[in-house]
């Protein structure tokens, strides 16, 4: 995955004719996993719309310094919280300013306002990128440590042919992926599987049996494990609420779960199960709705497959598997026998019949459980913070497999 995941771009973009390609950019900087709010000038306006962008991008379009949605001071905002701004295009005009540290509108003041790595792709016609006076500034802009992704030659508007072609978005994405550099955090380097969201067995083509998972308690593991530099796969029934940053695999069923899993579990350092798999399913579906005419259906349900326990039988060596237990009694022991049976490494138990714990819920209150015998308590907190517990439970568990393994 690219190291772009996670990571939070803010495209510039001005008013050459390239601002259409910048959509590509954008479009291909989402793939990557990036969060990318897009900050237009007025001119990159009449070249194209704000709307193409905020409808590819992460978020709407930013276009004034003022009347801005996001914020009363959006220039900090925006550069404060940049892991890298591109300019793309970057007109002789931008280069200028960015040159002379002129704010004259959002994108520059954002620029001025960041501390981040910034990424200029110039693009304009062969005699103007010719000109001393730009390429002083190109010079000049480097020198302080800006990447310059050089235009290339070809055709340009209005039919000519020239350098000063924009950069191609390979050049580009690689630029941005090296100033960006490689994630930091204490999950950089792993890869983790979370599993989220409650599953939907078909009765018909309208109807199914399911439960109250919303997915918050994954989402917020995986957007967690994404924060501290994992490459994450998520699985989930819910994408349309799923973080950015992570790799998201939209299921629907038991059986599809069961699939993905499968597939993505091997090559994971870490798997979370935090999904609410259904234990039966309707043993027939239909492609048709019944109807009300066909009679009351009398519903047979069948077993589905158990992900996890099968998870744990085949679980490779230094893997980490945590699985969670919903309980409405009995949790410690009921969640501890759940952790032997299905060779899990840790169990994050949580008593669902408590106010405020568990399904639909922003907060959770667990008992997380590790194979050793060793158990955290967690009072009621935010889904975010048991997801921090976990992942700090995961690198107690691995410091304490090494240091067995050097005994
Ligand atoms: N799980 C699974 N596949 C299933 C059912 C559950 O992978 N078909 C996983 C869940 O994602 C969770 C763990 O198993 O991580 C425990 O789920 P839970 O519903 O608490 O327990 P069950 O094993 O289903 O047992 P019971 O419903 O009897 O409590």
């Amino acid at each position: 995955m690219s190291n772009l995941a996670g990571r939070r771009v803010i495209l510039g973009v001005t008013g050459g004719i390239a601002a259409y390609k910048a959509v590509e950019v954008c479009r291909r900087l989402v793939d990557a996993g990036a969060h990318v709010v897009p900050v237009l000038t007025e001119s990159a306006c009449k070249m194209v719309g704000p709307a193409t962008f905020s409808a590819l991008a992460s978020e709407r379009a930013h276009t004034s310094v003022f009347n801005d949605h996001s914020s009363a001071i959006p220039h900090t905002t925006l550069g404060q919280s940049a892991d890298v701004v591109v300019v793309c295009p970057a007109t002789a005009r931008v280069i200028s300013d960015l040159r002379t540290g002129r704010s004259g509108d959002l994108l520059t003041a954002t620029v001025l306002a960041t501390r981040a790595p910034v990424v200029v792709c110039p693009a304009m016609h062969t005699e103007m990128w010719e000109q001393p006076s730009v390429q002083d500034n190109i010079n000049m802009l480097e020198s302080r440590g800006v990447v310059v992704v050089a235009p290339e030659s070809g055709r340009l508007a209005g039919g000519d042919m020239g350098h000063g072609r924009l950069a191609s978005p390979d050049r580009i994405l690689e630029a941005i992926e090296a100033a960006v550099g490689a994630p930091s955090g204490d999950f950089a380097g792993k890869s983790v599987l979370v599993t989220a969201g409650g599953t939907r067995e078909p009765i018909d083509a309208v109807r199914f049996v399911g439960n109250r998972s919303s997915g918050k308690q994954g989402h917020a593991l995986a957007a967690e494990a994404a924060a501290r530099g994992a490459d994450v796969t998520l699985i989930t029934t819910k994408p349309e609420t799923a973080p950015s940053g992570v790799r998201v695999v939209a299921v629907d069923t038991a059986q599809e779960m069961a699939a993905a899993c499968t597939a993505h579990a091997p090559e994971a350092d870490v798997v979370i199960m935090a999904a609410a798999v259904a234990d039966f399913r309707p043993a027939t579906t239909t492609d048709r709705k019944l109807k009300k005419s066909d009679g009351v259906p009398e519903l047979v349900m069948v077993p589905t497959t158990d992900i996890l326990a099968g998870l744990g039988a085949a679980k490779p060596t230094g893997q980490i598997l945590v699985g969670f237990a919903a309980e409405t009694e009995d949790l410690v022991a009921n969640a501890a026998q759940k952790l032997a049976a299905k060779n899990l490494d840790m169990i994050v138990a949580n008593d669902v019949s408590k106010p405020g714990v568990g399904f639909e819920h922003e907060t959770n209150e667990v008992s997380v459980l590790m194979a050793g015998g060793l158990r955290h308590d967690v009072a009621m907190s935010d889904k975010r913070d048991i997801a921090r517990v976990v992942l700090n439970t995961v690198l107690e568990i691995e410091t304490h497999r090494q240091d067995q393994e050097q005994e």
